[in-house]
């Protein structure tokens, strides 16, 4: 049986104030649950929204190093471009807070000393990596090294960038600390831990029993976890950045990033509600959600809940996780370091007024059960040929022609035919999927209801072609444009959780207001009110609002605005007769080729600049220098050019060919371990450096006399050496 709330609490993963928020972030955490927010508000539903920076951990001490400036400046800079790239988008949380806030400080401070004072702790002592000269312990990330896997000299303590391969300190071959250089010495240390395992059995029951209708993502990853045994978790760390830990004798020491940022999300409903906090995370009336990306399933699955549990006091645990996988950049895995990758900062730059085509295509493209790709080119489609062509166009037709013929009034209906009154009915089935879809976190599907309702006015407007009509019956084009503008107005209910600037011109075309929750007109049925004070539909369910509270698009048309609700959707009479539309105007705009090949050439610039990159790391690995040798030594070794003949594939290998060659003395056989470099056809007829007189030897029972001359680069890739300009076969070389 589904469990009734009274209210919902929404949050979204911090994003780390070290880098800006990408396409990936959006897709994978708050695009959706902006979605689902907006959507419950339609539905008068009492909602709050709460998100944050997350603003400790070691990459970002590591990028004010980088930097000369300190942590917070980092934090500070961070903070605010994703703060804003978020609203620009429409994305409007109650709170936007921060982990460095006084208020989280003392919160998550007082929360570990409940912990602590309670002993749900256990102290452990281990041996850590300390560097000397710098008199601090260093976190993995802050010891560099050589790989052991792929030889790169740049390897982190936790990880080998170049190959992937996960590292611990101990691997790195000659490592060194990043803070001084000097060798990193092992030293005694005591840290907290959380012991998991004790909560085994009851998140097992939770979750693996209680709620078998988690996405199998989550579920997967989560039992997965649980089968292979939990381990005490460590909650504080060695490290001057972070809540210090409210303990004597802990000087030095600091709250895991990872223990304060979960916290930062009662942190920050405390910042915005202090009288009233506990209400939306104390009550089991309270539904609570977690927005994140696949990466921090473990920590809102297992981690955070069992500190929720360990602290007790009436903390609510989530409802549900849709966590979402990855979204890929032109099929290729998205990389804040490396630049590959689109901000979120950026692209509002970039495309300003097209927030809602980003919104849109990462719903339509969101990586629910998978991971998926972004490309431009399919940008570009989506908004061509979905946003522009069908749901632009219908609206444009209907607005349009009423002004022509109607002088902008909302046309009587007249007597429905079948074909109109079957239009119509689809529209509440279309309605009922759309919310099964949203209420189950399915938002690519919700999205595809929607645009449902656009293709069928777009069939049909086309199929009922009122502009013919018009020329012989007026009565009849009415209808039809009456029917059309109903299903206008329905689509500026069923988008406002998707396209919300869009819903928000297209209101204004329709000369109808913001759909409340509460309803107001006809057919709204009665709505629970909210109760927040601050959630109040009209006021948070639409896009952005700037500083000064002011909506971005003022509604201004002639006439007394119509007012929907959710429920409206799917009524036959949203507009009545003599209904007095507003202007029309664009709903989308198509994006050019030229708009598209600039981001693509900006993308191609990093990937080429990788390249480089990854050639120059090359050629700072040649092998050393070999012992001296006399120039008799040298003198023995015969070496010429030489033109290969034929060349065929030596059966049964993968690596040989077996070569015919001209070495102007002879014509003779090599067998050369080259096949995984070159084809036969990349050889014949290519001249080469030879040593002639390497003793013979037989491989694979061909007899190959002599060697052909390669450079193996150190990736162990091999290309062969060929003259400059071709010379004679049998030019002696030395
Ligand atoms: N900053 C983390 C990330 O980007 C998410 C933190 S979510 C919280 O992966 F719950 F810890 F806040
Ligand atoms: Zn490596």
């Amino acid at each position: 049986m589904e469990k009734k709330f009274k209210r919902t609490l929404v949050t979204c993963a911090l994003p780390y104030a070290n880098g800006p928020v990408h396409i990936g972030h959006l897709a994978g955490v708050y695009v959706p649950a902006d979605i689902y927010v907006r959507y419950l508000r339609l539905r008068g539903e009492d909602v709050l929204y709460v998100c944050g920076s997350d603003e400790h951990g070691v990459p970002i001490t590591i990028k004010a190093r980088q930097q000369g400036c300190s942590p917070q400046d980092i934090v500070d800079k961070y903070h605010k471009i994703i703060d804003g790239s978020f609203k620009a988008l429409g994305i409007n949380f109650d709170i936007y807070g921060r982990t460095s806030s006084k208020v989280h400080e003392k919160n998550a401070a007082q929360f570990f000393r409940k912990l602590y004072d309670e002993g749900k702790f256990v102290t452990r002592e281990s041996e850590q990596y300390y560097d000397p000269e710098a008199k601090t312990f260093l976190a993995d990330r802050y010891i560099v090294g050589t790989c052991p896997k792929c030889g790169n000299e740049g390897a982190y303590g936790d990880q080998c960038e170049k190959c992937g391969s996960t590292l611990s300190p101990e691997e790195l071959i000659n490592p060194h600390s990043r803070l001084s250089g000097a060798e990193p010495v092992k030293r005694k240390t005591t840290h907290w831990y959380l012991p998991l395992q004790d909560y085994e059995g009851w998140l097992r029951e939770w979750i693996l029993e209680g709620h078998k209708e988690w996405r199998s993502n989550v579920y997967g990853q989560v039992k997965s976890w649980l089968d292979g045994g939990l381990q005490p978790r460590a909650v504080t760390r060695d490290l001057d950045w972070g809540v210090p830990v409210p303990v004597e004798g802990a000087e030095g020491k600091v709250l895991y990033v990872w223990f304060d940022a979960p916290i930062g999300y009662i942190s920050n409903t405390m910042e915005l509600l202090p009288d009233s906090w506990e209400k939306w995370w104390k009550s089991p009336d309270t539904k609570l959600v977690h927005f994140i990306g696949k990466d921090n399933i473990v920590f809102h699955c297992i981690v955070f809940p069992a500190m929720l549990k360990a602290y007790g006091d009436g903390f609510i645990l989530p409802e549900n996780v849709p966590a979402n996988e990855f979204l890929n950049l032109e099929g290729d895995k998205i990389s804040t370091s490396r630049g590959w990758a689109v901000w979120a900062h950026e692209y509002v730059q970039d495309f300003p007024g097209k927030e809602d085509v980003l919104r849109y295509v990462l719903t339509a493209n969101a990586p629910e059960t998978k991971d998926n790709d972004f490309s431009w080119k399919e940008f570009q489609t989506r908004n061509n040929s979905e946003l522009v062509a069908i749901f632009g166009n219908f609206v444009n037709r209907a607005v349009v022609l009423t002004h022509k013929y109607f002088e902008g009034r909302v046309p009587a209906a007249g007597e429905l035919a079948e074909v109109d009154r079957e239009t119509l009915a689809e529209v509440p089935a279309l309605r009922e999927s759309l919310e099964k879809n949203i209420e189950n976190y399915r938002f690519r599907e919700a999205l595809k209801d929607a645009m449902q309702i656009a293709r069928l006015g777009n069939k049909y407007i086309s199929d009922s072609e009122p502009w013919k009509v018009a020329k012989t019956d007026m009565a009849r084009t009415g209808t039809i444009l009456n029917v059309c503008l109903q299903l206008c107005a329905d689509l500026a209910i069923a988008f406002e959780p998707f396209t919300p600037f869009a819903c928000e011109r297209l209101r204004r075309m329709l000369n109808l207001n913001r759909p409340t929750a509460r309803g107001k007109g006809p057919v709204c049925g009665p709505q629970g009110a909210a109760s927040t004070g601050i959630a109040s539909p009209e006021t948070c369910a639409g896009p952005a609002v700037t500083e000064e509270g002011q909506d971005r698009l003022p509604e201004k048309v002639a006439g007394s605005a119509s007012s929907v609700c959710w429920d409206s959707l799917g009524a036959a009479d949203i507009l009545p007769e003599g209904h007095q539309l507003g202007e029309a105007e664009l709903l989308f705009e198509k994006i050019d080729d030229a708009a598209i090949q600039k981001q693509l050439d900006r993308l191609a610039e990093i990937r080429a600049q990788k390249e480089a990159e990854a050639k120059a790391e090359l050629a700072k690995h040649v092998t050393p220098q070999k012992e001296e040798c006399t120039f008799d030594d040298f003198g023995k070794m015969d070496i010429r050019t030489a033109t290969v003949l034929e060349a065929e594939r030596v059966p049964k290998t993968d690596k040989l060919l077996k070569l015919t060659i001209d070495t102007g003395i002879d014509r003779r056989v090599i067998v050369s371990g080259i096949a995984e470099y070159y084809t036969p056809e990349d050889m014949v007829g290519r001249q080469i450096c030879i040593l002639a007189n390497l003793k013979p030897r037989v491989i694979k029972g061909i007899e190959s006399k002599g060697m052909i001359l390669m450079a193996r680069q150190n990736d162990g890739t091999m290309r062969f050496i060929t003259p400059q300009e071709t010379v004679v076969n049998g030019a002696e070389i030395g």
